[in-house]
């Protein structure tokens, strides 16, 4: 059993008996009577689940983001192409990376266009030359040993007459045959953040795209991380790269999904679409508990399994993540039901400046939806439960 969920668990029952009872009577998020804490593991094993609550692997039961797939590729495809990057952003768990891969898939099935993802934390341009050296569409274009040049154990052998002096003149020489061939090279990273790797990355790569080559870069981040890469003045071309926020998945298509496999009538199926608010891992979640359960309808207990696993899995790791700030303003949205933009900042005691950077930044993030009337609420499932049973246990320390 994972450490984490024994001291939650000792935590729980160590709350005293007489103010245990007055809290299950006043707070009705605290009743999770039905607790079964060896839910994730029998979740991951379950046969025949053909849902997935793995993250970052494309799953079995995929909703297609199929237009912004679509708009990714016109725009890169374009003879004259104005945007030539894109970050992906959005809250833990909405798909961005399995949105990314099925990008790259896109690409990857284009004869004229070479893909290459680098892991952020390691080194970078190494990577890239590394990569896009082996890779299999191109291999041929490199292998007359007419030039060799080894690095770390790689080594490299191209036709030219440039003398290669490191790995980026490697990599500008290998471009090079690229740029004559016509080929396209998208860079993509997965979850990035601001460290030293980026930085040198992203310097040498504005380097390469100011001296003509046919480059472009999709990266996936959650937007704290991403907002702390524009703070870098040196790194420009990030912060002019458009913003995609990963929408909310549609809540018909996943009624037509839950539909499909559990033959339930469209009401019921609509229901379940709109539990999980459009989250692409609630909507995983859900399923695995419906299939586990046999039983068409979202009881105590499966919102409780629910709860457990949104938070080991999602929810912890989205708390860790926010500023003291911003938990403020989540906590306050949770404790009251939908909020209007003045009576949310006369119960923060802010002023409309301020706020309005932590209304951006949570915006942003995926975890607040403001609708035309400017009302405020939380967007993802089941998260007011979440916020108040973590605020009530944090409280107790
Ligand atoms: N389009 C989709 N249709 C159905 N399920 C999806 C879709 N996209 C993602 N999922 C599911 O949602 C979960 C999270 O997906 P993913 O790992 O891509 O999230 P993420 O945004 O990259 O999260 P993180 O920021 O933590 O890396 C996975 O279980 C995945 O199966
Ligand atoms: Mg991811």
């Amino acid at each position: 059993m994972p450490l984490f969920l024994i001291i939650r668990m000792t935590k729980y029952f160590l709350i005293d008996n007489e103010r245990q009872q007055k809290t299950m009577k006043d707070k009705k998020f605290l009743k999770r009577q039905n607790i079964d804490y060896n839910i994730i593991w029998e979740i991951e094993n379950m046969k025949d689940n053909p849902f997935n609550i793995t993250f970052g692997k494309t799953p079995l039961k995929l909703i297609y983001r199929q237009n912004t797939i679509d708009h990714v590729i016109n725009t890169f495809n374009n003879k004259n192409p104005n945007v030539e990057s894109y970050i992906i952003t959005g809250p833990r768990g909405c798909g961005k990376t399995v949105l990314l891969a099925q990008i790259i898939k896109e690409f990857d099935s284009m004869d004229n266009w070479i893909s290459i993802d680098l892991n952020p934390c390691m080194e970078m341009l190494e990577q890239a030359a590394v990569r896009l050296y082996d890779s299999a569409k191109i291999k041929n274009l490199f292998i007359k040993k007419e030039f060799s040049f080894s690095f770390k154990g790689v080594s490299f052998s191209l036709i030219g007459d440039k003398k290669i002096k490191d790995i980026f003149s490697l990599l500008k020489q290998m471009l090079e045959y690229l740029k004559r061939k016509n080929i396209k090279v998208l860079f993509t990273v997965d979850d990035i953040a601001k460290n030293d790797y980026v930085k040198a990355f992203v310097q040498a790569y504005q380097s390469l795209i100011r001296q003509g080559y046919s480059l472009y870069f999709i990266a996936t981040g959650i937007y704290n991380n991403v907002s702390s890469l524009y703070s870098d003045k040196s790194l420009t071309f990030l912060l002019r790269a458009p913003k995609i926020l990963v929408e909310p998945l549609s809540i018909r298509a996943i009624a037509t999904t839950y539909k499909e496999i559990f033959k339930v009538d469209l009401e019921t199926s609509i229901n379940f679409a709109m539990f999980t608010c459009g989250y692409a891992y609630a909507f995983q979640i859900l399923g695995s508990l419906l299939f586990k359960e046999k039983k068409y309808e979202i009881t105590d207990k499966i919102k409780d399994e629910f709860d457990i696993i949104m938070e080991d899995r999602s929810y912890s790791q989205i708390w860790k993540e926010l500023s003291k700030k911003e938990r403020l303003v989540i906590e306050t949205l949770a404790n009251n039901k939908e909020m209007s933009h003045s009576e949310l900042l006369n119960k923060l005691k802010m002023k409309n400046n301020e706020f309005q950077v932590y209304r951006k930044s949570l915006l942003f993030s995926g975890l607040i939806i403001s609708d035309k009337r400017g009302s405020i609420k939380l967007a993802l499932p089941r998260f007011k439960e979440f916020v108040l049973f973590t605020a009530y246990i944090e409280g107790d320390k």
